[in-house]
């Protein structure tokens, strides 16, 4: 099958690329001329693991192309995705203006029918925006599917070969095979391809995206309730997460959600809702406890060090949203640091693929080290704020020699309180005795 991807962000590049790992020619086009040919050089500008492998074997075999010829890359393609940002307005609803632009262009450009696709998370109505632009601007037939995305950054590869499901709102039946033989070849072992109208699929991203942030910000409650009564959120995480209805996933708590994709999601529904003259309240309390849980850790040091934070020399482990990638979009470790710099004190920060993206945003305004234990020399406790493989089995006598105080504050509970007792760290975790 003939695709065109318009913008090679994050979504856009994946798609592209396992797209055509099934065999389909990709063409991806983007605006950016510097970025294009970095591609067609064969770099890729993102980090995510087992892309550069599929990258570099279909643009060797001449199934992914790289452009910024708009009109070139539609004219053969049946399926055209758009794959563009859709960045949050002044009042927390999604910016359509690349989309609609987009789709302003391509119908200018077109001569047959061709199945526009939206891969953007976008608010529900988008496709009828969309579809309205294609009438405005062409007589040409089109049909306009909405297909978001599921995808974990860190394992979005994965997620895309074996999805457990793949959603495509459309009531236009020629689209639907299309999208139904695009798709066959990634749910062969039986996961659906559930086929929906337009809204339905668009309302069930920003439904799962903020379901699945519920679930954190509840667990992440829990956790501190756990301190407060004396148990451990780890022996009740495994006690509710066997029951099948509830599920062992994403029930970890930690130092809140982040990333580009449910803090913009959760607030874009409570806003859409809102419009609606709906007050969905829990999301409005998904939101305000993410708030909370973000500074937990520099709630537990002011109290540690009887709120004086001035002067302390604080290690940071982890400065990513999450593990497996540079993103430091919407990062806990940011409103961290923002906190500990404000109270005076100096950090010293580690993360094995962040730290340019750090040093991009806040420059010398904080230390770098090169290695986990660099990172720690001289300081007062380490914060673990990311759960990077690499953290997770240290050699603690070398941290030990390396700090001056036995500390350590864990976001994301990754070592066993007794092992850290025989150690002799104070050890201060999420939703765990100390
Ligand atoms: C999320 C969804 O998981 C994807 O399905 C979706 O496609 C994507 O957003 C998107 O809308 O594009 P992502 O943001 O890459 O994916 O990352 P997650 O692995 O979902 O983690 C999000 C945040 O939740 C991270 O800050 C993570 O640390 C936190 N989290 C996750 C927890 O605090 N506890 C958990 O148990 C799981």
């Amino acid at each position: 099958m003939e695709i065109a991807i318009i913008g090679t962000g994050y979504v856009g590049l994946v798609t592209g690329t396992c797209l055509s790992e099934t065999g389909n020619h990709v063409t991806c086009v983007d605006i950016n001329e510097q970025k294009v040919k970095m591609m067609q050089q064969g770099k890729l500008p993102i980090y995510e693991p087992g892309l550069e492998q599929l990258f570099h074997r279909n643009i060797n075999n001449e199934r992914l192309l790289f452009t910024t010829d708009l009109a070139g890359a539609i004219q053969n393609a049946s399926i055209i995705f758009l794959a563009l940002p859709t960045p949050p307005g002044g009042d927390g609803s999604a910016d359509l203006s690349y989309v609609l632009g987009a789709a302003k262009d391509i119908a200018c450009l077109i001569s047959s029918y061709k199945v526009i696709v939206t891969k953007s998370t976008v608010p529900v109505g988008t496709a009828d925006k969309v579809k309205a632009v294609f009438e405005k601007y062409t007589d040409v037939e089109v049909a306009v599917v909405s297909n978001p995305e599921f995808l974990r950054e860190g394992v979005a590869v994965e997620d895309f070969m074996k999805p457990d499901r793949v959603v495509v709102g459309t009531t236009d039946q020629r689209a639907r095979k299309l999208m139904a033989d695009l798709y066959s070849p990634y749910v062969r072992q039986g996961n659906p391809i559930i086929f929906m109208d337009e809204r339905s699929a668009e309302l069930t991203k920003y439904a799962a995206n903020s379901f699945l942030a519920t679930k954190i910000s509840f667990m992440n409650e829990i956790a501190n309730l756990c301190e407060l009564v004396g148990a451990d959120v780890d022996m009740v995480r495994l006690g509710v997460g066997s029951d099948e209805r509830i599920g062992k996933r994403f029930l970890f708590p930690g130092i809140g959600y982040g990333g580009s994709c449910f803090p913009k999601d959760v607030q874009a529904l409570a806003k859409a809702a809102d419009e609606n003259n709906y007050d969905f309240r829990i999301l409005n309390s998904v939101m305000s406890v993410n708030e909370i849980q973000k500074k937990i850790l520099v709630e537990k040091l002011k109290k540690y060090y009887n709120g004086n934070l001035e002067g302390k020399r604080f290690a940071l482990w982890g400065l990513a949203f999450k593990p497996e990638t540079d993103d430091i979009r919407e990062a806990p470790a940011l409103y961290i640091i923002d906190e500990l710099l404000k109270a005076g004190a100096v950090v010293v920060a580690y993360d094995p693929e962040a730290i340019n993206n750090v040093k991009s945003q806040l420059a010398d305004s904080i230390l770098y080290a090169n290695d986990l234990y660099e990172a720690l020399v001289g300081t007062d406790a380490l914060l673990i704020l990311t759960e990077w493989s690499a953290f997770r089995n240290p050699d603690f006598d070398t941290i030990k020699l390396n700090m001056k105080d036995k500390v350590i504050f864990d976001g994301r509970n990754l070592y066993d309180l007794q092992k850290m007792e025989e150690h002799g760290f104070y050890y201060n975790s999420i939703g765990r005795q100390v």
